[in-house]
């Protein structure tokens, strides 16, 4: 049997996250994740994912230090730096950066020592490169402020009073079950490729706007809409166009996605005067109150108009998103290659069978066959 887009497909068992789609519910090794979002940490939840445990007092005080060791990028990374071109999508800015550091990462460790090393350096390639687009001097990292206050320090040279809400957002963006990323990375590990190979993959299937891409599509069609009066005919013109809504819609949700629910509280709460933030309430407003094709907003609604707020660009909303998701890459990664099995589905072939080959010269000009 076809299932397209592999629908329902089950690959493996995990530990690791539920998704309960029916009642909007989403669980990091069982705890909920909107718990985690009000009281945990970059690093305490990023830790969980990774060992399966919540730390004591010790074990995350030695992990801080170890992911503050990490963030640092090689000199000849920088020298790098300095040769690209300006204006490159901050995805593929960590791609390169990615394979670079990737190929000269010799270091035989455990799977979760390089998941470490990969994750703490997101930040910095991200900060590095945007500070440099900008021709600014770039920022150094710091090892006395937490994962996402260094992010923050590194991009604007300064810290914010409301820099727990941009983590929070990150915990939320971190894991998400067997996503089309998630499954990327996967397909790679399961050929025993390195760890690099498979994030690079997983930051080419992020980038669509099907997917983690979606994030950078919100705010350009807030603004279309223009102003809440708009919505109504924005979204009949959008079903009549048989356009997507970017925002809107999940393959598991059947419901509100808690994300999202989450983010929209934090919205009201810090930014109620967001006219973007506005404009979204309505549509979500209008689409669920009118069951529109039976979609709900997902997290990439709430998620880039609180990017905008804190001022990132927004080519690299995407990017800010990996930041996160990377954790539940590499997570995903050290459980599957653990019970490995190389990832090699088949298609139902529908083709016809012993075409005879037609040699060049008797083949038409227009490509069609002259027999
Ligand atoms: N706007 C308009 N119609 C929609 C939307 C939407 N956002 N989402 C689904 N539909 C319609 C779709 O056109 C189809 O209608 P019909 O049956 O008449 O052809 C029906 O609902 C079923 O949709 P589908 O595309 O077959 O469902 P799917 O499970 O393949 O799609 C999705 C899931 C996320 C690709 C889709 O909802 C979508 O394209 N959303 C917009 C992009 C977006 O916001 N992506 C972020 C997803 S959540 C975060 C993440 O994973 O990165």
């Amino acid at each position: 049997m076809i299932r397209k887009g592999l629908e329902g497909v089950k690959i493996c068992k995990s530990s690791i996250c539920f998704l309960d789609g029916e009642n909007g519910r989403l669980y990091y090794r069982g705890i909920p994740v909107e718990e985690l979002a009000e009281k945990s940490s970059f690093e305490e939840t990023a830790y969980l994912l990774w060992f399966g445990k919540l730390p004591t007092k010790i074990e995350l005080e030695n992990f801080r230090k170890k992911m503050a060791e990490c963030r640092e990028l090689s000199d000849e990374s920088v020298r790098m730096l300095h040769n690209l071109p300006k204006g490159l999508h901050y995805i593929d800015v960590l791609k390169i950066f990615l394979s670079i550091q990737g190929s000269t990462d010799e270091v035989d460790e455990d799977l979760e020592d390089k998941a470490i090393k990969i994750a703490s350096v997101f930040p910095t390639i991200l900060a590095y490169y945007y500070r440099y687009s900008q021709g600014k001097e770039i920022i150094r990292p710091r090892k006395d402020l937490s994962h996402v206050e260094n992010f923050y320090y590194m991009m604007f040279g300064d810290t914010n009073g409301k820099v727990h809400l941009l983590e929070s957002t990150f915990i939320l963006l971190m894991e998400q079950d067997i996503n089309a990323s998630t499954f990327a990375a996967l397909v790679i590990a399961s050929t025993l490729s390195d760890m690099y190979s498979s994030i690079v993959g997983a930051l080419g299937a992020l980038k669509g706007p099907l997917h983690g891409g979606a994030s950078e599509k919100v705010p350009p069609m807030l603004e279309e809409i223009g102003n809440e009066d708009r919505v109504e005919a924005f979204v009949q013109k959008c079903l009549s166009e048989k356009r997507k809504i970017m925002g809107f819609g999940h393959r598991v949700y059947r419901t509100f996605d808690p994300r999202a629910v989450y983010l929209k509280k934090v919205l009201q709460e810090h930014f109620s005067e967001s006219r973007l933030f506005k404009i979204a309430q309505r549509l979500e407003e209008y689409i669920v109150s009118n069951r529109i094709k039976n979609i709900y907003p997902n997290v990439d609604l709430y998620s880039s108009i609180l990017f905008e707020e804190f001022g990132f660009p927004r080519n690299m909303f995407t990017a800010l998103f990996a930041t996160a998701r990377v954790v539940g890459w590499t997570a995903h990664v050290i459980e599957y290659v653990n019970d490995n099995k190389l990832i090699r589905p088949t298609s139902e072939y529908v083709g016809p069978l012993n075409v005879e080959y037609i040699s060049i010269e008797r083949r038409d000009e227009d490509g069609q066959n002259s027999c």
